[in-house]
């Protein structure tokens, strides 16, 4: 078994070969002056079971081509069973057709990873609904890296703090943060308008008073979400509030906005490389290889 780091987690890919002890293929690429992606793998695949680890945060479209290339590419080169591990699967959120013709976005990124030759893929809290992954044509799995943010600050001893979750579709990771670190949680009430993006909230009480708090995510965008919920916890008299998420996209002044809002600080993974990746991810993709390697 290999490991191919690709271009946009490098890094990571890396460390999981480390971990797995397993061989990295280097990757050479480069951007033509047009925009086009070149790649080059580095190294003798033939029959071997090989993971491409690759995010697909922005430049999405350049990062998903990239793999595209380096999958077909290790099929060709040989590769017996190609699995991509996408820790941000970019396009996710169009997961079915909301207003009528819209692109079912996910569905053709799923076509198009197995048309490039990849026979199963391995993600982190990409999907909201499980539904989504069911339905791709290749075998599909989805991670959580909840518990990690969870457990990074349970270490640095905020056991006890307020979970908020800034929308229903992050109840479930305020359910298992709040778990371990035994404090109590709540979960917002969020509409976003399908025309315009605009997103408006429900007004609610929490009880954070005096409090730590952190709202949990998995992804910060434009921040707009997450400065809504600061400001709120804030307002109603928290003490400190902390925003972790899975995937720092963090688009434009998404930082700034955040902390200018009221929030200490902003912890993140690296399944999307960022100044606030203080969470490596790599041993959780690791362990998750380990087992598909074992069951294959
Ligand atoms: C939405 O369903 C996601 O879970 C995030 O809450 C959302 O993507 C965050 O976006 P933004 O940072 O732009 O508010």
């Amino acid at each position: 078994m290999l490991v191919i780091p690709g271009p946009a987690s490098r890094e990571l890919g890396e460390t999981v070969a480390r971990l797995l002890n397993v061989q990295a293929i280097d990757v050479l690429f480069k951007s033509f002056p047009d925009g086009e992606s070149y790649i080059r793998l580095e190294g003798d695949m033939k029959g071997q079971d090989v993971a491409i680890v690759q995010t697909t945060g922005p430049p999405q479209d350049t990062n998903l081509f990239q793999l595209f290339l380096m999958a077909d590419t290790a099929r060709d080169l040989g590769a017996k069973k190609i699995l991509a591990v996408i820790p941000y699967l970019a396009y996710s959120r169009q997961d079915k057709r909301f207003l009528s013709g819209e692109a079912f976005s996910i569905k053709i990124v799923a076509k198009l990873l197995k048309n490039s030759g990849v026979d199963q893929l391995l993600t982190v809290n990409s999907v909201h609904d499980p539904k989504t992954l069911a339905d791709f044509p290749l075998q599909a799995r989805s991670l959580s890296a909840i518990p990690f943010l969870a457990e990074h600050f349970k270490n640095r001893g905020f056991d006890g703090a307020f979970v908020l979750a800034p929308d229903e579709g992050a109840k479930d990771y305020a359910t298992v943060a709040a778990g371990i670190l035994n404090g109590d949680y709540g979960w917002r009430y969020k509409e976003r308008n399908r025309y315009t993006g605009a997103i408006s909230f429900r007004q609610e009480e929490f009880d954070v008073k005096g409090k730590d708090a952190i709202i949990f995510d998995d992804i910060i965008s434009t921040g707009g979400t997450t400065v809504e919920s600061v400001k709120m916890l804030k307002s109603q008299g928290a003490k400190r509030v902390f925003s972790a998420c899975v995937h720092p996209l963090l688009v434009g002044d998404a930082e700034k906005k955040i902390i200018d809002g009221g929030a200490e600080e902003i912890v993140g993974t690296n399944c999307v490389p960022s100044r606030v990746s203080k969470v490596s991810v790599a041993p959780l993709i690791a362990k998750a290889l380990l087992s598909s390697w074992q069951e294959a």
